[in-house]
């Protein structure tokens, strides 16, 4: 007889952050799980997602945010997160087996109770968490359904060492772009790229004006932008657009993790002749308006990972007591990819 843990381990909103989450906004507390529903999984997660965008569910604000995404946060309420978890006890309708791997939303726990209208059974290969849990197929939704790629477009990705913008960078060189170039925070970050994620040349926010060092970069202009941070980088990228340029505009980090304050009000001031003249156009864009995105990934990754030199960068931290710290690092600009807790 398969005996229930009772308790799970879950981290909660403690107060909300000013500025950068700190880890005393948070706190470990241990809560008895109910005996679980005909209809859903008792699941033990292995690893789940750390994502910036917790730092504005959790402001003071967002309750008043009209629009925001993702269910705000209270102090008490327990975080969320993509997680993957391992089946301890199956529901009655058979889909599912103990031991099966499901891919759900409820991270930051070490054991969640699942409904199963919101998992997604997942085959043991390629067991890595960072395909199923990094944002490769948010990027390649984005570049193949956001935008199309042009053999040898000039392809500029803003934060791109980040969870989508490592992937972004990655995908657009196999789907066709000429030169790549990305945007970070620091020049050890700008170094590692160029290394081990191939762009061709990186711009370094908060140096010199970025239009200066995209001019330098890419003296003829760009084609594409994927652009996750919105503010001074996105305008230079529309003054260095060229004729048909295409830009998918996932993000606003510039707002999002702005030193003072999260906020989803992110103006911008873009030379509106420029878009007209050079015919330039402007998507926002979000994967989730794409889900079949998802399986063809998986696919195309395995694909490509056969070829050899596609990477799924992930910053990875142990245990669930270390996931507030990681975001934090997270949030703070000091991690590489994906950011995952791995409960061992
Ligand atoms: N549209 C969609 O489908 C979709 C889906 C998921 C997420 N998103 C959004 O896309 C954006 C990127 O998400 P992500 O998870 O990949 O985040 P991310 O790029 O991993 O974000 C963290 C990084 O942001 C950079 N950063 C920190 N402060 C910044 C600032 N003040 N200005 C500019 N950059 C700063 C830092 O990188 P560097 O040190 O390297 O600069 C940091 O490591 C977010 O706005 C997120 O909400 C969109």
């Amino acid at each position: 007889m398969t005996v229930q843990p009772r308790k799970s381990r879950q981290v909660h909103l403690a107060r909300h952050p000013r500025g950068t989450p700190q880890a005393q906004d948070f706190s470990i507390v241990e809560a008895t799980l109910p005996p679980a529903a005909p209809n859903e999984a008792l699941v033990r997660n292995r690893w789940f997602r750390i994502s910036p965008s917790v730092r504005l569910m959790a402001s003071a604000d967002a309750q008043h945010i009209k629009g925001i995404p993702f269910p705000p946060l209270m102090p008490g309420d327990t975080l969320a997160d993509a997680a993957v978890g391992e089946v301890i006890e199956a529901p009655a309708d058979g889909s599912l087996r103990r031991g099966d791997l499901v891919l759900h939303r409820y991270g930051w726990r070490d054991y969640a109770l699942v409904p199963a209208d919101s998992y997604l059974r997942l085959d043991d290969t390629p067991l890595d968490p960072a395909a199923w849990l990094g944002h490769g197929w948010t990027a390649y939704a984005a570049l193949t359904r956001g935008l199309q790629i042009h053999a040898g477009d000039t392809v500029l990705v803003t934060s791109g060492a980040g969870a989508i913008g490592s992937m972004a960078g990655q995908i657009a060189r196999r789907l066709g772009a000429g030169r790549v170039i990305g945007s970070t925070g620091s020049h050890d970050k700008a170094a590692w790229m160029q290394a081990e994620l191939g762009y061709d040349a990186v711009l370094i926010r908060g140096s010199t004006p970025i239009a200066e060092q995209l001019a330098a970069a890419a003296p003829d202009g760009i084609d594409v932008c994927v652009d996750m941070v919105g503010g001074e980088q996105l305008q230079a990228a529309v003054a260095a657009a060229r004729e048909g340029a295409r830009f998918v505009l996932l993000g606003a980090l510039t707002a999002e993790l702005a030193a003072e304050r999260a906020t989803m009000i992110a103006p911008v001031e873009l030379d509106s002749f420029r878009l007209i003249v050079k015919g330039v156009s402007l998507r926002g864009y979000s994967a989730d308006s794409d889900p079949g995105a998802f399986a063809e990934w998986l696919q195309r990754l395995t694909e490509w990972s056969r070829d050899g030199g596609m990477v799924l960068p992930r910053s990875t931290f142990v245990g669930l007591d270390s996931a507030p710290q990681a975001l934090h690092e997270a949030c703070a600009g000091r991690l590489k990819g994906v950011v995952l807790v791995e409960l061992p």
